[in-house]
């Protein structure tokens, strides 16, 4: 059966509810890196990607790659991809309306024997998310040539290394280097993605032309204070862990509203053996610092440090500061900027041009290859990394749609 433009999107909306079924939560979405859910989302999306006519396979990081070979064996290859892991509680698009949507669409050029100049890799990427390892977009690092194997000896919060992961899954870690695609090889990267915002919403359109990606930072932060009797020790002599890191918390607030771009985050906060006797004598929390370009975010993350080192020094605590990762802002590329534009008009829709502040694996084929990505538009008010997340099928549909036409005139 081949699914015409004008049914994608129902049938791109069906299969992500079904393929959220595979949860780590009873009720709400969770599919972190290699936990049986996510195994269980890798293989769907293995199976659909072969029923849908395309050479599937799950690679040695759990990246699931179906290829829709161009009739020419030496030929270039184009990859169109999200990834398929999730927060935790999330929608059910962040990642995976990308890769369902180049699924259907891969399907239609197989189902209507319509060749392409190029290879078509339509791919689910592992992790994006870096929520296990605090490893962002390690599926996409590991196809972009880019993976570092430094993060090999990096451990969940239960002590368990990414090597050991691997390996318990049977994966021979000397392959993950083989997965590299040689720049030579590759015909560009394109990404369908939520646009996890509201400006397209509040402009009325349904799909948008990415600019580029934010540049982000990722710290993980413990300060160490000194235990005590919530009764007896008075406010004056306390060293408070807890509540260090709350006066941090606002500096980091009041120092990322200081520019346009600039966003900085605590999304986790934690006092280990917390008790509602007991003074913090340590608290652990996360920072995540982005903005559109790079020396603005570098700027902001050295006063955040000089302003830690203050409110610790005042308060007589020490914080040890542990940065997990830096990735550059990257543009665009313009020749798929336009590709895309030009499409979004012969859908009938006007092609506006935004940023993204949220990353994506596109990032990581940045310097790679061209990079070309479609945001669409996300209802709700524009809300993502939540189970409010909405995608209409119209909007997925067009989207499609527009995707097909971006890989056929590629082709011209
Ligand atoms: C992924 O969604 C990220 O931007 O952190
Ligand atoms: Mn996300
Ligand atoms: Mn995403």
């Amino acid at each position: 059966m081949v699914t015409a433009p004008g049914q994608f999107g129902a049938r791109i909306l069906d299969m992500a509810r079904r393929l959220a079924q595979w949860s780590e939560l009873p009720d709400g979405l969770m599919c972190t890196y290699f936990s049986s859910a996510h195994k269980a989302a890798a293989a769907q999306l293995r199976e659909w990607m072969g029923a849908a006519g395309l050479q599937a396979e799950i690679d040695a990081v759990g990246n699931v790659v179906g290829r829709y070979p161009s009739a020419a064996e030496a030929a270039r290859t184009l990859i169109v991809g999200s990834h398929y892991d999730t927060v935790a509680n999330a929608g059910q698009f962040d990642g995976r309306l990308g890769i369902l949507a180049a699924l259907v669409v891969a399907e239609h050029l197989h189902r209507t024997g319509r060749r392409l100049p190029f290879h078509l890799d339509v791919v689910g990427f592992s992790e994006e998310e870096g929520v296990r390892f605090s490893a962002p977009y390690l599926g996409s690092a590991a196809i972009a040539g880019r993976f570092d194997a430094g993060i090999l000896e990096r451990c969940d919060e239960n002590g368990t290394s990414l090597a050991a992961v691997l390996r318990e899954g049977g994966v021979d870690l000397a392959a993950i280097k083989m997965l590299a695609r040689r720049p030579d090889t590759l015909r560009g990267y394109v990404e369908l993605h939520i646009e996890q915002g509201p400006v397209l919403l509040q402009r009325g359109l349904p799909v948008g032309v990415v600019t580029g990606i934010a540049g982000s930072a990722r710290f993980r932060i413990t300060i160490h204070g000194a235990a005590g009797h919530a009764g007896t020790v008075p406010m004056s002599a306390r060293h408070d862990a807890a509540a260090a890191a709350a006066e941090i918390v606002l500096a980091v607030e009041q120092r990322c509203a200081a520019a346009a771009t600039l966003v900085g985050t605590v999304g986790q906060l934690a006092v280990p053996h917390g008790l509602i006797n007991v003074i913090p004598g340590c608290c652990e929390f996360s920072l995540d610092v982005r903005a559109g370009d790079d020396a603005t975010r570098d700027a902001a993350i050295a006063d955040i440090l000089t302003a830690i080192a203050r409110i610790a020094a005042r308060r007589g605590v020490t914080a040890d500061v542990i940065e997990l990762g830096r990735h550059a802002a990257v543009p665009c590329a313009p020749a798929m900027q336009t590709a895309l534009a030009q499409a979004v008009a012969r859908a009938g829709t006007e092609p506006l041009h935004l940023a993204s502040g949220a990353g994506h694996d596109a990032a990581m084929f940045a310097g790679v290859t061209d990079i070309g990505m479609l945001f669409v538009r996300c209802g709700n008010g524009g809300i993502s990394h939540s189970p409010l997340e909405t995608v209409t099928s119209a909007d997925a549909d067009l989207a499609a749609r527009v995707l097909l036409d971006v890989l056929v005139n590629l082709a011209k």
